[in-house]
This record gives C-alpha cells, structure tokens and sequence, in this order.
C-alpha cells in the first residue's frame, strides 16, 4: 500500500548510522530531480548539489569539515555519501532582496530544496540526516569550490543501519499554530 505524504513525513528521522552498502546514483538522481521542483524566491533556484560519493575524496572532506570544533560531526565520515548543497550567491534577488527586507532568500530556497531531497530518500528507502556543524572554509578548500558558490548546508545519506524510530517529541499544534492573533 502506498504511504501517504503525512505518513512518510512523520516516519522521517534524522539518520546518523548507515550501512556500507553503497548508494545508487539513479536514487541520488531522483532525490535531486524533487529538490529541482523545489519553489524559490523570484524563481532562481539558487541551489547547486555537490554529491560526493568517492571514498578518497569524502575521507579528505570530513577531515577538513569535521575538524576542530566540528568534531561532533565526526560521524558523518561513516556515510556512504556526502552532498554539499551549494548557494549560487551571484544573483540580484538575493543582493537587493536582502537590503530591503533583511531576509537571505537563498537559505530559504535550499532549506526547501533540501528538504524535496530528504523526504525524496525518505521514500526510496534511504536514511539522511541535515548538517549545519561544518567548517565553510575546510568544505571549500577540499572540493575546491568556487568562490561564487556558498556551502549553505550539508547532508549525509545512506540506507539505514537499522531502522530506528527516535520518538523525538515534536511542539503541540496549539504552540506552533494560531488564527488571526499571536497569542
Ligand atoms: C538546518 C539543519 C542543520 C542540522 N545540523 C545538524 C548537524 O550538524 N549535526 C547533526 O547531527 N544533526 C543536525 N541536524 C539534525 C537535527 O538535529 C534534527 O533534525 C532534529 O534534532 C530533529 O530530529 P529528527 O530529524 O530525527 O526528527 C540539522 C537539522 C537541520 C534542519
């Protein structure tokens, strides 16, 4: 029976321990094929996916973004796959977007995108989790990454070590949620 979209998004939890089992290309391809119908502001798709799946270049990637104080991300060199979501900075609605109304557009953007791509593994099978906890400069320096493109965030993917069900208690509806008035 098919799951339906509330049900995949509740089953979804953040994955830190993966098996070694290599990750299929093709299901990759179609995590980045949701987050490329992601919306954005003024539609400028800001994102760009860096997939790093080559084992040599993933050690230097984790050493480099995982280091000093971003040691408690050590884990993440278990993953079979890194991907570096990638802000392409250079555009008008992010640079006069911003002087107006202080917003980063582009962190938006790529949270929605990146969040097509994680309900996308979600469904294929596939355990990801966000990170935030990264050396900018340690990511640039190992993938060589050009100046006009930001590393805005990272995932890790992989199937599964086991399939765990954190039971991590989310905010009441009531809290999160009110019609016509804060209260
Ligand atoms: C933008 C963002 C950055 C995150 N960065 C990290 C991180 O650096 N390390 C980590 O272990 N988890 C990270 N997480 C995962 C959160 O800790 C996790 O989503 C939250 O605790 C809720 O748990 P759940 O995803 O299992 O529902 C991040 C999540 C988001 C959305």
């Amino acid at each position: 029976m098919k799951t339906s979209f509330i049900e995949l998004v509740k089953s979804r939890r953040s994955v830190r321990r993966f098996q070694e089992k290599p990750v299929e290309r093709e299901l990759l391809r179609q995590c980045i094929e949701a987050a490329r119908f992601a919306p954005s502001a003024s539609h400028v798709q800001p994102w760009r996916f860096l997939i790093v799946d080559d084992p040599d270049l993933k050690k230097v990637l984790t050493q480099k973004a995982f280091s000093g104080i971003f040691s408690a991300t050590r884990w993440a060199a278990k993953a079979p796959i890194l991907v570096v979501i990638l802000a392409e900075l250079d555009m008008i609605t992010n640079r006069i977007g911003r002087q107006f109304t202080g917003l980063h557009y582009y962190l938006i953007d790529i949270g929605i995108a990146g969040e097509h791509f994680v309900l996308q593994a979600r469904e294929l099978g596939l355990g990801t989790c966000w990170i935030g906890w990264f050396s900018e400069r340690g990511v640039r320096k190992a993938l060589d990454i050009p100046r006009k493109y930001r590393p805005a965030s990272m995932l890790a993917v992989g199937y599964p070590d086991v399939e765990h069900f954190s039971d991590k208690s989310r905010h009441p509806l009531e809290k999160i949620c009110w019609f016509n008035k804060v209260r």
